[in-house]
This record gives structure tokens, sequence and C-alpha cells, in this order.
């Protein structure tokens, strides 16, 4: 839960100051907060999901899956990169994985519980997420809440998640460029 603090005016901008939210006497949103430097895939279907593999992942990478369910994604993982951990809220489907692929590490861990994954204590470069309710137009917010936590928490340099929505919602953005005002002389 977060605690909110009432504050002189004097105060609060020395507060957000250190937060990098005052820049020359106008308060802007926190800049800092959209510093991140991880790169977000979506991909739509787990054929999508799983061919990011050969684009995405090298034999240098850490990889975290979450959403492993029986570990087949997290097996194609574990041929192309350094270490894998399969993650997954289901300790039936941890099991399984085990069982089916002894050789490779899985844990159980809910998505959300991103402490639980930093707790992991290892600095993963890449992170795949295949969560089951994550797909649909009405859970968009919900799967950038979670990229932005796991971008801000753990900083892989990649996130590629199976999830139309966002697959959907990205290829209609573009990201404004100064450059780009300059050009037209606005
Ligand atoms: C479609 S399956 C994953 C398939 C797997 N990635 C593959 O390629 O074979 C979705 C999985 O998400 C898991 N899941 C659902 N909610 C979750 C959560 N909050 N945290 C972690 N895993 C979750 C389910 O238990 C299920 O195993």
């Amino acid at each position: 839960m977060h605690r909110f603090e009432l504050c002189r005016p004097a105060r609060a901008e020395a507060i957000a100051d250190r937060a990098g939210c005052v820049q020359e006497g106008i308060h802007v949103a926190n800049d800092k907060q959209f510093k991140l430097n991880t790169m977000f895939i979506g991909t739509r279907g787990v054929r999508e999901y799983r061919e990011t593999i050969a684009e995405w992942v090298s034999p240098a990478d850490v990889v975290l899956e979450i959403g492993c369910e029986w570990g087949t994604t997290t097996t194609l993982l574990a041929a192309r990169c350094k270490e894998v951990v399969g993650t997954d809220i289901s300790p039936e489907c941890i099991a399984r994985a085990r069982e089916r692929f002894p050789e490779i590490r899985f844990e159980t861990l809910d998505a959300f519980d991103v402490r639980a994954a930093l707790d992991f204590g290892i600095p993963f470069t890449k992170i795949y997420i295949d969560m089951s309710g994550l797909s649909g137009y009405r859970s968009l917010l919900d799967v950038i809440a979670l990229l932005t936590m796991y971008a801000t928490v753990l900083q892989p340099k990649a996130i590629v998640v199976k999830s139309g929505a966002l697959k959907q919602f990205a290829s209609h953005c573009v990201a404004w460029r100064p450059t780009d005002a300059r050009r037209h002389g606005t």
C-alpha cells in the first residue's frame, strides 16, 4: 500500500526535484520513470512467442520464463541461452515440468510477486511471459503494468510477452521525436 504525506510546497518541490520531476521551475511528469532500456516484444499466439527465440535469445543470455506450464518453451530457450529458469503459479505444472526436463530449473512463482522473482538473485537479461489471461483486449493494462514492473525491478534487455492485445496496441504506436518537429519547422 502506498503512503501519501502532506507537506509544504518547498519541501514537496525538493522531493520532486530529487525524483527528477522539476525542470527549470516547470513541473513535469517524472522523467526517470520513462528511462527504461528494456525492449518489449508483443507476440500473438504460441508460435510467434517461440519464433522470437531465434531472434532475441543468444548464448550469453540468462532467461526467466513466466508461465512455463510443462516447460515446452523453456527447453527451446535452454537450447539457446546460458541459463534459464522456468516458473509458473501452478505447483502441479512445475512438478510435471521437472519430471519431463530434470536438467532444467523450474520454480513456482506468481508473476505479480516481482519481489519473489528478485529473490532468485539472478541477473536475468531476457524475460519471456506467457500467462493465461493476458491475451484478451481487456488485459492490456495488466500486461503493461506487469512489463513496466519487471523492466523497472529486474531491468532485462528485453521482455517477450504473448499478448495479442499488446501486439495490436504496439503496432499503432509511434514514439514522437523532437527531431520530427524540427524537420517540419514547428
Ligand atoms: C498457456 S500456458 C503457458 C504455456 C508455456 N509457456 C508453453 O509455451 O508451453 C499459461 C500458463 O500461465 C500460468 N499462469 C497463470 N497465471 C499465472 C501467474 N499469475 N503467474 C505465473 N503463471 C501464471 C498457468 O498456470 C499456465 O501454466
